[in-house]
């Protein structure tokens, strides 16, 4: 089996002898020609359904899909127009009313409310905090379908997906990882017998903060052909364009988040040490209790390019350190080359209650720092500088 890094360049398997192409071109075809006229047969695509029309299969889409699926040690894949789309089709290929469906209190708020928002459909929506034992706990209950993700957001928690999917193949429960923050270079959540692996491509896999996308990486042919599907009628799939930038970005992933996760483990050790911050939250630190799993689940010692903290004073500080930083910016997304701040209260735990946010440990002083590929040291400059304004 090739490496991670092999894969992400030369996993799409295409090739044009003929024109003595290797590049993926970008096939912007709505429609091809059906059925084949070499042959009068319905024409197929390389997985074997009919090939006639872009919204159900696509060749440049499906070359990202075989990169996907490698990386993920998965035996499909499908890519579809945002994380989101993703998630949907995953939940509605899934649930029936009368539907139980468990996810993370602190998980991707979108995600959460798509769940909730389920209930109008007879699904009813149970939130558990992502500690991976009141998971496990809520998972006993009649649950028909439950939902991680690896890494949490805004808190940074590692979760235990390796307990939480044995539990759930235990119980016959198919489980979704978003594997988002972590990436498959880290965890491969097949691996451990999840249902499904699914993207925000969005973040670090098309990484340069400029292509909106999902995938869903499935362990067997059954589930491919039953979420494909649920894709077609959907409408969900990604554009060729999109497919083809995403596949131009995949091709440095390795590269780009070995460099996010070392500088983000060195801004999260200056931030540790800095007069103007209360507290960081970052699995790689030796003080993190998160350190231990992170360890144990994680294929590298790198532990991600996200990191949260607490500045010294309340909102007003916290959105003066917002303000105040240069090469950073503000703005609510991750994993892309370049660095974003984003105050939690107002993005990821927007919807949450008072309580909700006790819970979780989220305070009016917490900004949570995506790092990008900028030099560590100019970003650490950039964020003395803006702490020093409080
Ligand atoms: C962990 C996670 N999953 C899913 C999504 C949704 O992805 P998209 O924005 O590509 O629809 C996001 C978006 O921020 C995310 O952070």
């Amino acid at each position: 089996m090739r490496k991670p890094s092999t894969e992400a360049i030369h996993g799409h398997g295409y090739r044009d002898r003929e024109r003595g192409v290797f590049k993926v071109p970008i096939y912007q075809t709505a429609i091809y020609e059906y059925p084949d006229s070499a042959t009068g047969a319905p024409r197929l695509s390389d997985r074997g359904l009919d090939l006639k029309y872009s919204r159900e299969e696509n060749h440049t889409v499906r070359a990202l899909e075989r990169i996907l699926a490698r990386l993920e040690k998965g035996v499909d894949c499908l890519a579809f127009g945002s994380g989101m789309a993703a998630i949907a089709t995953a939940y509605l290929s899934r649930l029936n009313a009368g539907s139980k469906l468990l996810v993370p209190l602190e998980c991707y708020g979108t995600t959460q409310e798509l769940a909730q928002n389920l209930s109008k459909f007879g699904v009813t929506c149970v939130l558990a905090r992502s500690d991976t034992s009141e998971f496990l706990e809520k998972l006993e209950d009649g649950v028909s379908l439950a939902l991680v993700e690896t890494i949490t957001n805004p808190m940074i928690r590692v979760v235990d997906v390796r307990e939480v999917a044995r539990r759930c193949r235990e119980l016959g429960i198919p489980l979704i990882v978003d594997n988002t923050f972590s990436t498959p270079i880290l965890y491969n959540p097949l691996e451990d017998g999840a249902w499904i692996t699914i993207h925000s491509l969005t973040k670090y896999i098309a990484g340069h903060n400029d292509v909106v996308g999902g995938a869903i990486i499935v362990g067997n042919e059954d589930d491919a052909k039953s979420l494909w599907n649920w894709r077609r009628k959907l409408g969900s799939i990604m554009s060729p364009f999109d497919a083809f930038l995403t596949i131009r970005g995949v091709a440095t992933l390795e590269a780009r988040f070995e460099k996010q996760s070392r500088s983000a483990m060195e801004i999260a050790e200056f931030l540790e040490d800095h007069p103007k911050v209360l507290e960081v939250y970052y699995p790689g630190l030796s003080s993190s209790p998160y350190r231990s799993v992170a360890d144990r689940l994680f294929k590298r010692r790198l532990y991600g390019g996200v990191l949260s903290f607490k500045v010294r004073g309340g909102q007003r500080e916290a959105i003066e350190v917002l303000r105040g930083t240069e090469i950073i910016k503000s703005t609510p997304s991750l994993g892309g080359v370049e660095s974003l701040l984003t105050y939690p209260i107002w993005t990821a735990a927007k919807n949450m209650s008072k309580e909700q946010l006790d819970a979780l440990g989220i305070g009016e002083n917490l900004l949570r720092l995506s790092v990008g590929l900028e030099d560590v040291e100019d970003l650490k400059e950039d964020l003395d500088k803006a702490l020093s304004r409080i």
